[in-house]
């Protein structure tokens, strides 16, 4: 992971995100985390743990993040090459999330959609649709997209 807080670096970084994430452009400290398939285990049936590893080191990072009292938001919305550019990240790896980490502040300058979802109860899949019991059951299956 790189965590930028370098205020040139830190622009430049956020001219890679897109239109939807303005704004992550207040954010004090944006956190890049990064993977290669090929540098991490790799077992059978296509099973490549650096995906996993990169997933559990996000969560804690962000727990831990909001233990002392930051808002994080994980982002997917940004163009990867640019970003990979502006923080001189080689080729071969992979930037696979950004994490905006910031202290809560005013909600001024958020659309009307990101101000309601502020203040709205969240709303999360039902246990149900990712968790069986014993062995398969087809609710596991995602949702035909629509
Ligand atoms: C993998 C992933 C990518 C996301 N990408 C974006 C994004 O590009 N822009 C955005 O506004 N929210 C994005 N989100 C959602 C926000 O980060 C969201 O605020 C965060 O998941 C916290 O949700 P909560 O406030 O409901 O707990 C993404 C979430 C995840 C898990």
């Amino acid at each position: 992971m790189i965590t930028v807080t370098d205020p040139v670096r830190l622009e430049s970084l956020k001219a890679s995100l897109s239109q939807g994430n303005y704004w992550a452009k207040k954010a004090p400290a944006i956190t890049a985390f990064l993977a290669n398939a090929d540098w991490s285990m790799k077992m059978d049936s296509g099973r490549d743990l650096a995906w996993f590893e990169l997933g559990m080191a996000a969560m804690n990072y962000q727990l831990q993040a909001v233990k002392e009292g930051l808002h994080v938001h994980p982002i997917v919305g940004f163009n990867a090459a640019a970003a990979k550019l502006a923080l001189g990240v080689p080729e071969a790896v992979t930037l696979e999330v950004l994490v905006v980490l910031a202290y809560p502040g005013p909600a001024a300058g958020l659309n009307e959609r990101h101000l309601a979802a502020e203040t709205a109860p969240r709303s999360r899949r039902p246990l149900e649709a990712v968790y069986a019991a014993n062995a398969w059951d087809d609710r596991l299956l995602p949702a035909p997209k629509a």
